[in-house]
């Protein structure tokens, strides 16, 4: 499996953490779970977290130098830097969604900030998904793609945030 489908499985896993997490905002306050909340924030937030490693460590960094060698309208190395940046406001958005969802009671301003980062969360998803991942596929070609999923995997249990 190359690495940019593993990368984007992880999206697809994310976004149903999130809906999980929508639904269990939207549910009646009777019916409500406030456990519920802390416990998906927790996981979405460890997935995201090793995720991120994945990439800042493996992926980023190989693209990174491709993308160097020649000028590409669609992403420069400008914009990688950008988008790794988002990968620290992600964690960070996230790490205070956490925090809040510890407090009892609930900030009535919850719902809209954990919206707001599922925004911003998709918005750079996207912007892997319909730019970074298929020019790196390009640029790269399957069997590298390949052959780097299979490092990330190999070096998985040094992740930091391990799952
Ligand atoms: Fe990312
Ligand atoms: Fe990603």
């Amino acid at each position: 499996m190359k690495i940019t489908d593993r990368l984007s499985g992880d999206h697809k896993s994310f976004q149903k953490i999130i809906q999980q997490l929508e639904s269990a905002i939207d549910a009646p306050p009777q019916a409500r779970d406030p456990k519920q909340v802390i416990r998906l924030v927790e996981l979405l937030k460890r997935h995201v977290a090793l995720h991120a490693w994945f990439e800042d460590a493996y992926y980023y960094p190989a693209v990174r130098k491709e993308i160097a060698r020649a000028r590409h309208p669609e992403m420069t190395v400008e914009d990688m830097e950008a988008l790794e940046k988002e990968h620290q406001a992600v964690d960070e958005q996230l790490d205070r969604l956490e925090k809040e969802a510890n407090l009892r009671p609930l900030l009535g301003t919850w719902p809209l900030a954990f919206r707001s980062f599922c925004r911003y969360l998709s918005a750079h998803m996207r912007k892997e998904e319909e730019v970074l991942f298929p020019l790196s596929e390009k640029l790269m070609g399957a069997e590298r793609l390949k052959t780097l999923a299979r490092e990330v995997d190999a070096h998985r249990v040094q992740s930091p945030r391990s799952i």
